[in-house]
């Protein structure tokens, strides 16, 4: 029987997991909705044919919904998990999981007294093709064991409301779980470099950014955090290796020569750069709730990259090279 969902937060990428759910995915639809913007989404459900809630915590009690997505702002994140995991419905919530790493413990305690791994947390790119390569390559040490990695993350531009912090805790958020997804390895150091800045931010935003990670087994990862490069959307990763080099492509379907040039384009945002990776979770998250089975990014991930979120935050402040250390990870995770 197809799964019942519930969307809370009916902004850009709510609406576009919606239209995910109801056109694409396989085994669930969109049953209800809810947001704060109370006419938007009252016309969203209506349009879609599903029932407006006034509350989150309405909707995720309600029988007409087996299973929920958080897609609201950050810091509402952590309340609507929580009671997701108090009715005992599985919730998938967009990153970040909570807005620091006591929330996200908070979230982890609750799901280990339930006793049941509910909660998966949206870190795309463990869903994205390039990303999936890149892991076999490495778990199958065909090219010997990983020693550095040379990554960047490129955007556009961002706006005045995006501010010094958010190089880490919207940008970089992303490869500190999936870097740490690909290498199987929790970090225990983080460095922040603020180097020379472009002319294009402005006065609370340093950009660009530089992250340097250590690994427990001593890799290195450097992750250049650039916001306003001006030419496109554009994720580097490349895995240096005892034997041979494996890097992420920039995904093209054409190329095109004219005027004394041969060139592909580079993706103008996320949406586009990463269509596939969203489509792909969102399909593996009902097919996995379908048996029983949750295999995406656990809260105990959420949890990991929040302590090294604050690790970079501290980092940042201090110009210090970070220590970073997690608990003991519960045996539901293991
Ligand atoms: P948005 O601002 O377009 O939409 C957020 C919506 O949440 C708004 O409609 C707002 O009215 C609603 N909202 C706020 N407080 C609420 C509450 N207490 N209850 C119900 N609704 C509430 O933001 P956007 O871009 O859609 O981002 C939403 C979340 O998704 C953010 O946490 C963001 O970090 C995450 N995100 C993740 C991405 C990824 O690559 N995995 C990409 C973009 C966003």
């Amino acid at each position: 029987m197809d799964l019942k969902v519930g969307v809370i937060g009916t902004g850009a990428i709510g609406i576009e997991h919606i239209k995910r759910i109801n056109e694409k995915v396989q085994g669930a639809y969109v049953t209800a909705v809810s947001d704060i913007n109370v006419e938007q989404a009252q016309r969203l459900a209506n349009q879609i044919d599903a029932v407006f809630f006034e509350t989150g915590e309405e909707l995720i009690a309600s029988p007409d919904v087996a299973i929920v997505v958080v897609t609201s702002w950050d810091p509402t994140h952590e309340k609507y998990v929580l009671e997701a995991i108090k009715h005992g419905k599985y919730v998938f919530c967009e990153k970040p999981l909570a807005t620091d790493s006591a929330g996200c413990k908070r979230i982890v305690d609750a799901e280990v007294k339930a006793g049941k791994k509910l909660v998966q947390v949206g870190f795309m790119r463990r869903y994205d093709r390039g990303y999936i390569e890149l892991k076999e390559a490495i778990e199958t040490k065909k090219f010997g064991e990983p020693l550095m990695l040379h990554c960047a993350h490129r955007n556009p531009t961002a706006d005045e409301n995006y501010l010094t912090p958010m190089a880490i805790i919207n940008t970089g958020i992303h490869e500190i779980d999936a870097l740490r997804w690909l290498l199987q390895e929790d970090y225990v150091s983080a460095q922040m470099i603020l180097p020379k800045q472009t002319s294009f931010t402005h006065e609370k935003l340093h950009d660009p950014q530089m992250l340097i990670l250590e690994t427990v087994s001593g890799i290195h990862i450097d992750l250049e955090i650039f916001v306003n490069c001006q030419f496109g959307y554009d994720i580097k990763c490349d895995v240096v290796c005892e034997t041979g080099e494996i890097g992420l492509e920039d995904p093209a379907y054409t190329h095109v020569k004219a005027k004394g040039k041969n060139y592909t384009k580079i993706a103008p945002d996320w949406q586009t750069r990463f269509v596939e990776a969203y489509d792909y979770e969102f399909e593996l998250w009902v097919r996995s709730i379908q048996t029983g089975n949750l295999t995406g990014p656990t809260a105990w991930d959420g949890y990991a990259a929040a302590v090294t979120m604050d690790a970079c935050g501290k980092a940042r402040d201090t110009g210090e090279r970070t220590l970073i250390q997690l608990p003991e990870c519960p045996a539901l995770y293991k």
